[in-house]
């Protein structure tokens, strides 16, 4: 059912980038990089139907936030109507207004950044947009985590981050077909 609302999607805004939600192997391998015991602010680009999102909220303690930042219609109405948890704010936009969406909620930095989104689709003026406004966006010691299918090229986004972030790792996760890599940038 979720297949057919992505392949439904995609044909309509190739933003969209993928024809099924990622797999539950990827989430917990993000998930596993993600200190849930502590109070967190955790921002999410590119949420779709919410597989990372739901994830988290069972993981997140009661006073911890999630800000998902989806920039396709339809998806978000759809994540609004489906997650109803209190801890959650959905924003539809773009990755690139994270500034202003934390701006209005509480100004603080976030102490997770993750993200979904096809950097390998975007112009290189929107990805050094992102990418520069994600660093600031981020307190000391927060971390940014994104997830791509693996063959994608270093100057898309990992040569980017290495601009700004003073560590910066890539893994690769193998059960997912194809393969993901799970770009981690720390900033310290
Ligand atoms: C590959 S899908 C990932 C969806 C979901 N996170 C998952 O893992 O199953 C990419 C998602 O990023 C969204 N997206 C693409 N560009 C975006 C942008 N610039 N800002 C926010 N969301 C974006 C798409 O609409 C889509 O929901």
């Amino acid at each position: 059912m979720k297949t057919l609302v992505y392949i439904r999607n995609l044909l309509a805004d190739r933003y969209v980038a993928s024809i099924t939600p990622s797999s539950k192997s990827a989430v917990e391998r993000i998930c596993r990089k993600i200190n849930f015991k502590a109070k967190n602010l955790i921002i999410e680009y590119g949420p779709g139907l919410g597989v990372f999102t739901s994830r988290f909220l069972e993981y997140m303690s009661p006073e911890s936030r999630l800000i998902a930042i989806e920039r396709n219609p339809d998806f978000h109405r759809l994540l609004r109507r489906e997650i109803d948890d209190p801890r959650l704010l959905v924003h539809l936009g773009c990755a690139g207004s994270v500034l202003d969406v934390l701006h209005g909620v509480n100004g603080e930095g976030a102490d997770y950044i993750v993200s979904g989104i096809p950097f390998s689709l975007l112009s290189g003026q929107m990805r050094a947009g992102i990418i520069s406004n994600t660093f600031s966006a981020l307190k000391n010691g927060g971390s940014f985590l994104a997830y791509q299918t693996f063959y994608q090229p270093d100057r898309h986004l990992k040569s980017l981050l290495k601009e700004h972030f003073p560590v910066v790792r890539t893994e690769l996760v193998l059960p997912c077909i194809p393969p993901l890599s799970i770009i981690e940038a720390k900033k310290e």
